[in-house]
């Protein structure tokens, strides 16, 4: 069955200009399925209106999403909260910078716990395993640190680790890498990788560079001034771009995009 589903989606600015028009797409289960386009085509607005996220001022116009079979958007009204978490560009800004690692993934284990009924010795130790799920070999050390004295890509595995701590069945991961040299970029990536392979989710995957959707997805929706240009496998994307845009964007993006 089809995990996510979205189905003529459309955004708009409270003064009536539309961010996003008409967008579709669908994710399997355990597959990552990229968006791809400039900044500004609207990757972001997209991704927050899933979570009902979207900034004051804009809301979603309509449209219809369903995940694991369950409607949570209907004809452009949440009427339910799909149970899908956000990794943002900027770790270290997405972090609390006056709370040490510790507290802030315990403030999220105690939300969590109300409804699971963790107790407190079992929060502490589930941060310890969480942080080690994410790759952190010594995550003692790292719970006692303030974000500011973590790099960006340890930050990074961290809100990695808060993401999937809700077990969310969809992540939205919006230019996760961005920002990240290239070593700890590609580390990044693999994390996304293997945390969807070991738990069997779905990853919607933003980003404006068409190299580092290659190297993560098998399909990319396209998208161009708000409009989704192509929705299909990243192979035939590149070797037969059926819109004049994403051959830009691909000639943009790679020196010989064609012999690739
Ligand atoms: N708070 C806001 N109110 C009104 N319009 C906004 C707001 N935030 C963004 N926009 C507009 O929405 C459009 C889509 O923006 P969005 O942030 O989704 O682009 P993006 O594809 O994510 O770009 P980038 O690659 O730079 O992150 C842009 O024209 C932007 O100016
Ligand atoms: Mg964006």
């Amino acid at each position: 069955m089809t995990l996510l589903s979205v189905e003529g989606l459309s955004i708009r600015t409270a003064d009536g200009h539309t961010l996003v028009r008409d967008f579709a797409l669908d994710v399997n289960p355990g597959e990552i399925v990229g968006i791809v386009g400039e900044s500004g085509s609207g990757k972001t607005m997209t991704a927050l209106s899933l979570l009902g996220l979207l900034p004051a001022g804009v809301s979603v116009a309509c449209g219809d999403a369903s995940l694991s079979g369950r409607p949570f958007l209907r004809d452009g009204r949440v009427c339910e909260r799909p149970n899908a978490t956000m990794i943002f560009q900027n770790p270290t800004a997405a972090l609390n910078p006056t709370m040490k690692i510790e507290a802030q993934l315990i403030r999220l284990l105690t939300f969590l716990g109300k409804r699971r009924g963790t107790g407190r010795r079992g929060r502490r130790a589930r941060a310890e395993a969480l942080l080690e799920s994410v790759g952190i070999h010594e995550p003692r050390a790292v719970l006692r640190r303030y974000p500011h004295q973590l790099s960006g890509g340890m930050n990074q595995r961290v809100m990695v680790a808060m993401a999937v701590a809700a077990e969310p069945s969809l992540l939205i991961a919006d230019e996760p890498t961005t920002g990240l040299d290239v070593t700890v970029q590609a580390q990044i990536l693999e994390l996304i990788r293997s945390t969807v392979a070991s738990r069997g989710i779905g990853v919607l995957f933003v980003s404006h560079d068409m190299g580092v959707i290659a190297q993560t997805c098998r399909r990319v929706a396209v998208m161009y001034h708000g409009e989704l240009r192509e929705f299909a496998d990243v192979d035939d994307v590149f070797h037969a771009p059926r819109d004049a845009y994403t051959e830009e964007l691909l000639a943009s993006t790679l020196e010989q995009p064609s012999e690739r």
